[in-house]
């Protein structure tokens, strides 16, 4: 199985790729893009074009490894991934109807290049999502997200079936099908509160009717104008 997705990335042109689940295994290659995906098969929510497949993977029911290639097409200098677990049999192909559970928090992958590059990421024990137990024989499906520096989203998964630890059924996980290449790089994404909800709505311009926002933006020359006022409110608020 490993080695056909390894295959499957090595016939790939780099121009046509980009994210390739390479542990546990993927819902096959959507690395396409054609006539019926003029874009791209892989910007297309929730599983990169693909639909739900029948030959699912095993994976621990205490969480396992989840191994991925994230740099096969340009514009990933930098990306934020998302690992999520979708439930159920819902969804219009019969599989999860939503990716809704985070299994990690969403973090920043540094690049070597804006360039394709070949590095692997590893995350050796993504646990199951908070509050959510597996047993034996429970089939999900993970996916894998990774936004690009221009905000559209990648979207690639792999089905899996829940297997007790120590299943031979559950691939192996060892150096060679789960490590991070040492061209890349990670950072932690926060975020800071500069306009508590219920403070902008409250922003006046010197001289303006509150009531009258679209008076006061047309004095300032539109949003030009308003933005460095909006600083200038989250400066007042600290
Ligand atoms: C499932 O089958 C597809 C099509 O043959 C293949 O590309 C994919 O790698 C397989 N997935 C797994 C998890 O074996
Ligand atoms: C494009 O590729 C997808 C995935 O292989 C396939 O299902 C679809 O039929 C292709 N479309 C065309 C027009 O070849
Ligand atoms: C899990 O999915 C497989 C097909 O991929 C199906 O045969 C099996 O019945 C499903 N198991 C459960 C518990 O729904
Ligand atoms: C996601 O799917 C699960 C399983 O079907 C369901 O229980 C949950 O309500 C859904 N969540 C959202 C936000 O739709
Ligand atoms: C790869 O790097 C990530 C982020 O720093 C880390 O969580 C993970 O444990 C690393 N994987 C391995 C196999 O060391
Ligand atoms: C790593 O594990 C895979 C099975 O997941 C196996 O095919 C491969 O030979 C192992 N590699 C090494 C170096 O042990
Ligand atoms: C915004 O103005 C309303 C009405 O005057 C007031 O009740 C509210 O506390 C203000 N909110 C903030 C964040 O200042």
């Amino acid at each position: 199985m490993l080695c056909s997705v390894l295959l499957a990335v090595t016939a790939s042109t780099l121009a046509a790729a980009h994210i390739v689940i390479t542990y546990p295994g993927w819902r096959g290659d959507n690395l396409i893009t054609n006539e019926t995906w003029p874009y791209g098969m892989q910007w297309m929510y929730p599983c990169g074009g693909t639909t739900l497949t029948t030959n699912r993977t095993y994976w621990p029911t205490t969480g396992g490894a989840i191994a991925f290639q994230p740099g096969w097409f340009q514009g990933h200098n930098t990306a934020f991934l998302y690992v999520n677990l979708g439930v159920g049999t819902d969804g219009p192909d019969g599989g999860p109807g939503n990716m809704s559970n985070p299994m990690v928090s969403p973090f920043q992958l540094l690049g070597p290049s804006n360039g394709p590059y070949p590095g692997t990421v590893c995350l050796p024990q993504v646990p199951v999502p908070a509050n959510m137990h597996f047993n034996a024989g429970d089939n999900a499906t993970i996916q894998v997200v990774e936004i690009a520096q221009h905000g559209a989203a990648l979207f690639s998964c792999v089905d899996i079936t829940f297997a007790d630890p120590g299943d031979s059924r559950i691939a192996k996980v060892n150096e060679s099908n789960c490590f991070n290449s040492t061209d890349l790089g990670f950072a932690e994404i926060y975020t800071i509160t500069t306009t508590p909800i219920g403070a902008a709505a409250n922003m006046t311009t010197s001289g303006a009717s509150p009531s009258s926002p679209l008076l006061s933006l047309s004095r300032l020359g539109g949003w030009f104008g308003y933005l460095p006022l909006l600083a200038g409110g989250a400066l007042l608020l600290i």
